[in-house]
């Protein structure tokens, strides 16, 4: 069978990361930027330089580390957001300028205050800038699904004149749906006439609950570059699912004669490291990588199942990378055994990182005795992928009972200083964050807390995810431990790690 080859750009760190209360910062972003990597997409959307230095710091350092995809920055068609974005891109070793501006009416008028012509002007000059830089420009016309068409494809038109190489239709509010967007990819490719000269993306928001049947219209029509985010998360309602998209071109080759070089086995992972490092959980419905996505509750479907996984399921769990949950190591398996367990999973570490790996798998090996892939991923998030650390637990002890006024002692260490200090609290966990908080001394409100464990059974890897706020700064921890208060200690230091790095620099910024 004839197929075409999709082109997958991934907007987890740029679209993904404007979802309410998902902020990341530079290295959990460079951690997911090498697991999409892992995953193949073809392009990356590292974030939007010219909105603050954390943008910027984190769009430079995946276009200088990471291999593989493009990498694409966001710029505005103005000329300090390109130059800014070229400054954070241009070490990669395949850059992309992706420039936009709103195209609607709405947008012309209301936001802009200029004419149709000026706007086009602004696009013509913003495309021929960024080409000045790059070879690879994106042209966005925002809005364009409530874009009069006329002007849409006189914009178009232009923006490829003046060179861009791809061009992206968003729908922004997520307003089209199906058969309507996908006419909207025809009828581009028939009366723009240099539209053959560059490739036709699509962007669509999720409203609705269209964005991923837009995205498959506009591929039924024709579309060669789909943008999508991980767990489909973005502003509001989010942006369509790159897994989804990825899993319906698959299971659906015969109606769509499509590829994508994704390597769907990475899918569930990825699900789960961008879930845990933004905070935002995934329904457990959720199509593809829900908790139950592959649970078949009814007995008669389990019957079936049995019988002919045909019956009830079209797809495999194994082919998004869900494992059947094997042993794979236990307290006896070596360093060795360890490092190239790890290795098959993608996680390839500096001998630093190996020896805290090793030193950490031990501690839950000797607690849980058999020990998964589920929980070396969980503890590879938890313990070593972090970034620099300004506090650290050295002990907890805690006093707790249902007669008892729960109590906590935690000794840490900041900046290799030793403190100690105990305070009460409504529960074990929230005397153990209380005492923390005496040694910073800083008034964090805690958000959200959750807890879930990683695998079955009473032994399971307990995962901790806090969010918090101070500031103005709200930030996501995340914590793994076969002991669920220290996995609540380790996200709350992780987010309060993080929090003091922010109001480092932004007094150095001040
Ligand atoms: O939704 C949108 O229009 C965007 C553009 C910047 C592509 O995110
Ligand atoms: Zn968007």
């Amino acid at each position: 069978m004839e197929s075409r080859r999709i082109i997958i750009f991934d907007t987890t760190l740029r679209d993904g990361e404007q979802s309410p209360g998902a902020s990341l910062d530079v290295q959990q972003k460079l951690m997911i930027a090498h697991q999409l990597a892992r995953l193949n997409v073809d392009v990356i959307e590292a974030g939007f330089p010219v909105s603050s230095p954390a943008q910027f710091e984190a769009v430079k350092l995946i276009a200088e580390k990471v291999e593989g995809p493009t990498v694409a920055g966001l710029a505005r068609a103005v000329a300090m957001d390109i130059d800014r974005c070229w400054e954070a891109l241009k070490n990669a070793k395949k850059p992309r300028i992706h420039t936009f501006i709103g195209t609607s009416t709405v947008h012309i008028e209301k936001k802009f205050r200029k004419s149709e012509d000026e706007i086009l002007e602004m696009a013509r000059q913003a495309v021929k800038r960024a080409r000045s830089y790059c070879d690879d420009v994106e042209f966005s016309p925002e809005d364009s699904a409530r874009t009069g068409k006329a002007f849409l494809f006189r914009i178009i038109e232009a923006a490829i004149d003046a060179g861009a190489t791809v061009i992206n239709v968003p729908d922004t509010v997520g307003y089209s749906f199906p058969a309507e967007f996908g006419n909207l990819i025809d009828e581009i490719f028939k009366k723009v006439p240099n539209m053959h000269n560059a490739i036709l993306s699509v962007h669509c928001h999720n409203d609705l609950g269209l964005a991923v049947a837009n995205s498959l219209a506009a591929i039924a029509n024709g579309a060669q570059q789909v943008e999508c985010t991980i767990n489909g998360i973005g502003e509001r309602a989010g942006n369509a699912s790159l897994e989804e998209i990825v899993m319906a071109l698959k299971v659906r080759k015969d109606e769509f004669k499509a590829d994508t070089g994704i390597q769907t086995e990475e899918i569930y992972r990825t699900s789960k490291m961008v879930s845990h490092q933004t905070g935002i959980m995934v329904q457990p419905n959720k199509a593809i990588v829900g908790a139950n996505a592959f649970a078949h509750e009814s007995g008669i479907h389990q019957d079936a199942v049995l019988k002919d996984k045909n019956t009830y399921e079209i797809m495999t769990p194994e082919s998004v990378g869900l494992s059947s949950n094997k042993i794979v190591l236990g307290r006896h398996s070596g360093r060795h055994g360890l490092k190239s367990r790890l290795e098959t999973l993608g996680y390839n570490l500096s001998p630093a990182e190996l020896n805290l790996a090793y030193e950490q798998f031990l501690k839950i090996a000797d607690k849980k005795k058999e020990v998964f892939d589920d929980d070396l991923e969980a503890m590879i998030e938890s313990d070593i992928y972090k970034g620099k650390k300004i506090i650290e637990l050295n002990y907890f002890h805690i006093s707790s009972g249902n007669h008892l006024v729960p109590t906590a002692t935690v000794g840490l260490s900041v900046e290799g200083v030793a403190y100690q200090e105990a305070a009460c609290g409504d529960g074990p966990v929230d005397a153990a964050f209380n005492a923390i908080d005496r040694v910073t001394r800083l008034s964090v409100q805690l958000e959200d807390y959750q807890l879930h464990s990683v695998t079955s059974g009473k032994n399971a890897l307990g995962e901790v995810i806090v969010k918090i706020a101070n500031n103005g700064f709200q930030i996501t921890g995340h914590g793994a431990s076969t002991d669920v208060i220290e996995a609540s200690i380790k996200a709350y230091l992780d987010a309060i790690n993080r929090l003091m790095i922010k109001l480092r620099k932004s007094n150095d910024h001040n």
